[in-house]
């Protein structure tokens, strides 16, 4: 219910009475009154006028299920996300997510934080988790695929991330903004295969998948999604590599619109993935996106690293390189890890 209030106050051009609220939702005005009250200790300015109703004036950074749900424009049946949870407060949204989907949590639940007390990385790090100024999510699916394809996933919900968050540049005006697409569309965020996103050559977004499965069937899948927005300073140890929205750009953004975004390109991704369970639709796209593409790369596997050029992904998300003799090959993400030849990309 409060999410459908916030919903209609926001898309209210000017007042909206509170009688029309009761009316549309079908609820007391002693129950609106108390839902305004909440939004307002949640940080919302809302103005009261006798005789002509409440108009939000300003609108807080904070990234609550009704904050969400509130700007959320897909129908119901494009949109995947069925579901937002919000916690002040949690050890990481990976661990809630698992649990839930353990005790038999829908798909299309997102789980949603303002600050992780143990907030993971891949390959067993750390993810710095402050409150007020990044996002820290968790999406669970339960996807009808073989578990091979689900580490596809990740990949669509880092294009999804880098779509979400060139919206939000295009929006900001800003003489860093210099890259321009084709269709006169900005693009700053990029993708550093497999899945990190990058903006000014540093990394602005880190993606953790977690599977539960059985050989041949996915139990359930979540994508964990760690976004610097408005981060002013990092910590010393990933100062060099991490960026931010703010650091990048100046501007400070509203966390919300980009997980808005987020839920609307996922949706529509997703839904075209599922046809196929492979990424043979989006090759282009993200080889559009991929930093290291035409570039040289830095390959490290197992004890040996060695040099290549990388050409893009294939339909399983693999990138295609091509080493110093000629000879292609396809590297698969998690068995190698890939740096630029003189720093992270
Ligand atoms: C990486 O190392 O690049 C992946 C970082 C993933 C961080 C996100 S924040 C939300 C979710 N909860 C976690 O504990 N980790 C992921």
């Amino acid at each position: 219910m409060k999410s459908k209030i916030l919903k209609m106050l926001r898309n209210a051009d000017e007042f909206i009475s509170g009688q029309s609220i009761c009316d549309a939702l079908n609820v007391s005005r002693t129950a609106v009154w108390k839902y305004i009250n909440q939004l307002k200790t949640e940080g919302y300015e809302i103005e009261a006028v006798s005789n002509k109703g409440y108009h939000i004036v300003q609108y807080p950074d904070i990234v609550t299920k009704e904050e969400i749900e509130s700007q959320l424009v897909l129908k119901e049946s494009e949109n995947i996300i069925k579901k937002v949870v919000f916690y002040d407060e949690v050890d990481s949204t990976n661990n809630v997510a698992k649990q839930a989907a353990e005790d038999g949590e829908e798909s299309g639940t997102l789980f949603v934080t303002e600050h992780q007390t143990a907030g993971r990385g891949r390959r067993g790090k750390t993810w710095i988790s402050p409150a007020g100024s990044e996002i820290f999510m968790t999406l669970l699916l339960r996807p009808e695929i073989n578990p091979a394809a689900a580490p596809m996933l990740t990949i669509i919900a880092a294009m999804a991330v880098a779509y979400a968050l060139n919206d939000i540049v295009k929006y900001i005006s800003n003489p860093i903004v210099k890259n321009i697409s084709k269709s006169g569309i900005p693009v700053e965020c990029f993708i550093k295969w497999p899945n990190d996103i990058v903006m000014g050559n540093h990394k602005i977004c880190g993606i953790l998948t977690e599977m539960s499965a059985e050989p041949d069937w996915t139990n359930y899948v979540v994508i964990g999604i760690g976004i610097n927005v408005n981060t002013e300073q990092f910590d010393d140890e990933v100062n060099g590599i991490a960026t931010s929205i703010y650091r990048q750009t100046g501007v400070k953004v509203k966390r919300s619109t980009i997980i808005v975004h987020f839920i609307k390109h996922f949706s529509q991704m997703y839904t075209k993935f599922i046809e196929t369970c492979d990424l043979s639709a989006f090759i282009e796209d993200y080889n559009t996106l991929l930093i290291n593409c035409g570039r040289q790369v830095q390959i490290h596997e197992n004890n040996c690293s060695y040099t290549a050029l990388a050409q893009g992904i294939d339909k399983f998300g693999r990138l295609i390189v091509e080493k110093e003799d000629g000879q292609k090959t396809e590297i698969m993400a998690g068995e190698v890890s890939v740096r630029g030849l003189y720093g992270y990309v």
